[in-house]
C-alpha cells in the first residue's frame, strides 16, 4: 500500500518536475547539506558540554538557551528539504537501506532528546556548573552525539545504489530490509 502511494506520489507532476529539474533540486539538495552545519553543529556543542567532554566552565543552562534556537532553526530547514528531496524520487529513496537506516535513528535521537528535555534538562537548576554533569546528562549527550553522526553517515551513503532493490541478486537480508517489491518465482 506504501509502495502504490508513493508510486502514486511519485508521478505527480511536481515530483517529475523537481527530479527533472536542472536547479532546483541540487539548490534544495545543497540546503540540506548546508543546514547540517548549523543543526548538526550546534546540537553537537551541546552535546560535548553534556558529556563534560568540552565547556565546562559555560552554565548548562546559559549552554542550552543560547545554541537551542540555532539548533531548532537548522533542524526545521533539514526537515523541510529532506522532505522535498523524497518527493523527488519518493519509491527510490523509501526502498533505499540506508534512508531507512537514517529514519530509523532519527526516532532514536527525537527519543533521546524527549526523555532529556523532559526528565534532564527540567531540573538543570541541579547541575548546571556541576563538573562532571550528572549521569543522565553525558548519557543523553553521548546517544545525541553517536545517533547524529550515524545519521549524517547514512544520509551520506543514499546516494550510492549498492544495494537497491534493481540490483538484483541482493543478500536475502537486504532485500527484506530494503521492502524490495521481487516478481514471484
Ligand atoms: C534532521 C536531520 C537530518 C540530517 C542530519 C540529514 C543528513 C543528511 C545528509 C548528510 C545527507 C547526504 C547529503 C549528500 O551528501 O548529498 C542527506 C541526504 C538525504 N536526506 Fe537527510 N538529513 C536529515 C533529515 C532528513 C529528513 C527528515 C528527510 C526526509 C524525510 C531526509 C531525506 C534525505 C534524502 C532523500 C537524502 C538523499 C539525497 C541524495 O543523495 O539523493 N533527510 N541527509
Amino acid at each position: 500500500m506504501i509502495h502504490d502511494f508513493l508510486t502514486w506520489l511519485g508521478s505527480t507532476e511536481w515530483s517529475v518536475r523537481l527530479l527533472e529539474s536542472l536547479w532546483v533540486w541540487p539548490l534544495i539538495e545543497s540546503t540540506h547539506v548546508l543546514s547540517i552545519a548549523l543543526f548538526v553543529g550546534s546540537a553537537m556543542m551541546m552535546d560535548l558540554r553534556l558529556m563534560g567532554v568540552r565547556f565546562g566552565t559555560v552554565r548548562a543552562s546559559d549552554f542550552t538557551s543560547r545554541l537551542l534556537p540555532w539548533t531548532r532553526g537548522g533542524f526545521v530547514v533539514m526537515v523541510i528539504t529532506g522532505i522535498l528531496v523524497f518527493y523527488s524520487n519518493p519509491v527510490r529513496y523509501y526502498h533505499n537501506i540506508f534512508f531507512r537506516l537514517k529514519m530509523i535513528l532519527m526516532v532514536v535521537a527525537g527519543l533521546n532528546i524527549w526523555l532529556f528535555h523532559s526528565r534532564i534538562h527540567n531540573r538543570v537548576a541541579d547541575w548546571d556548573t556541576a563538573a562532571p554533569p550528572p549521569r543522565a546528562a553525558r548519557v543523553a549527550g553521548l546517544v545525541s552525539f553517536a545517533s547524529w553522526t550515524l545519521i549524517v553517515v547514512f544520509g551520506r551513503l543514499i546516494a550510492y545504489n549498492w544495494f537497491d532493490c534493481d540490483l538484483q541478486p541482493q543478500p536475502g537480508f537486504v532485500n527484506w530490509a530494503s521492502g524490495c517489491m521481487l516478481p514471484a518465482e
